[in-house]
């Protein structure tokens, strides 16, 4: 395929519409998990600029920094703390409006305003999560999360785990 992107214009939802096959083309043809997670983390990057979108997976009982794109990060997020931890803890997707009204937030950039993380399961073991991080308020809805978990199935579908 060609590495290249086309970035969409339109609302939210048409844009996620437009990524989504070519996310699929990108990733459905490769089984390294690695490379996945990095042309995922960077096509949502570049079609929507978020402030930060990244990895991380569970390693001895943490959750260890994985492919990003944006600033440097927190590397090792303990079980249940944070959004992270906690949505690897509760298998559940969680999308915070204010970062600052979450107790336990980690704020690995104070200019990080909303963000929305992602399970990722496996054989029904959560492996990891997908981390998006917006610099503004109440970025994220049921939108991002209906189609950030499309993404994240085609993820784990091609990808050896
Ligand atoms: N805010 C996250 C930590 C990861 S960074 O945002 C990249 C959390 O509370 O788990």
């Amino acid at each position: 395929m060609a590495e290249d992107l086309t970035r969409a214009t339109g609302t939210k939802e048409e844009q996620y519409q437009a990524l989504l096959p070519q996310v699929k083309a990108l990733i459905d043809y490769e089984s390294d998990f690695v490379a996945n997670m990095a042309n995922l983390a960077a096509a949502l990057k570049e079609q929507f600029d978020f402030f930060w979108v990244g990895f991380y997976l569970v390693k001895d009982e943490q959750l260890v920094l994985g492919p990003f794109q944006g600033p440097v990060a927190c590397t090792r997020i303990a079980h249940n703390r944070g959004v992270c931890g906690t949505a690897w803890a509760q298998a559940k997707t969680i999308v915070v409006p204010d970062v600052e009204a979450f107790p336990g937030h980690i704020a690995c950039s104070s200019l990080s305003r909303s963000e929305i993380v992602l399970p990722i399961m496996h054989d029904d073991n959560c492996v990891g999560v997908l981390d998006v991080d917006s610099a503004e308020l109440n970025s994220f809805d049921a939108v991002d999360a209906k189609y950030l978990q499309e993404m994240v199935q085609i993820l784990t579908a091609a990808s050896i785990i």
